[in-house]
């Protein structure tokens, strides 16, 4: 559960895109971390929970999905959060774990708030009720140009790409831009790295980045 007293590991959440390479740099990252003793947990979102799978599943691949309107997905993708953050994220903090979260509540922000137009205000106040103050120590957006990302997607779709993937060049232009633009409101927070690099450049600027906030 979510304690008052704050938690002593470290939360880092990583955002982008589809196709931005998160999942490359997170494994590449729990391994350096577990190189220097330090317990791993990774974690994605809608998933992470049998709930959040299951939530997950009714947001991309639910045949009525096209139906769906932007406040319902506002509130399953918070509803898989909160799920997360008590039975994973939380208790794994409070042992002094580092927990990488594939997404958090900055996708909210972004996908549903900025590129699906829903007003920022009920946005951030149901995010912040779905996390409790399990707040990231760092989020890195892996940014990539919007017709990179979506050559990508094109690329890795094994079969029909889902709801999500399916959107189009001008949705996916906004949600670059949102992210672009919460670095700039939290500077302290959010580091911005230029996804086109090669694995390698993106691998070792993301370690420098947690040794220095590791201490
Ligand atoms: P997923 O297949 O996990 O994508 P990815 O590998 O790109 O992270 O699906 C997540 C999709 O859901 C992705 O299109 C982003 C979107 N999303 C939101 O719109 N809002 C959210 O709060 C979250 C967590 C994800």
């Amino acid at each position: 559960m979510v304690t008052k007293s704050h938690p002593v590991g470290t939360l880092i959440s990583f955002e982008g895109s589809e196709g931005s390479g998160k999942s490359t740099q997170i494994a590449r990252l729990a391994g350096h971390l577990q190189r220097i003793h330090r317990e791993v947990v990774a974690t994605r979102e809608p998933g992470g929970t049998e709930i959040g799978e299951q939530i997950r599943n009714i947001i991309v691949h639910n045949s009525k999905g096209d139906e769906m309107c932007p406040e319902t997905e506002l509130l399953l993708f918070t509803a898989a959060r909160a799920q997360v953050v008590r039975e994973v994220i939380a208790p794994a903090l409070q042992r002094g774990a580092v927990v990488l979260s594939d997404r958090y509540l900055d996708s909210s922000t972004v996908y549903q708030g900025i590129a699906r137009n829903l007003a920022p205000g009920p946005v951030s106040a149901i995010n912040r009720f779905a996390v409790g103050d399990v707040m990231p120590n760092l989020t890195i957006v892996i940014d990539v140009p919007t017709e990179v990302s979506l050559e990508r997607i094109r690329q890795r779709a094994s079969d029909l790409p889902d709801r999500m993937e399916r959107e189009n060049i001008s949705f996916y232009t906004k949600v670059r831009e949102g992210y672009l633009l919460l670095a700039k409101e939290w500077p302290d927070r959010v580091i911005v790295l230029d996804g086109t690099q090669t694995p390698e450049a993106i691998e070792k600027k993301i370690w420098a980045e947690v040794q220095k906030r590791l201490g």
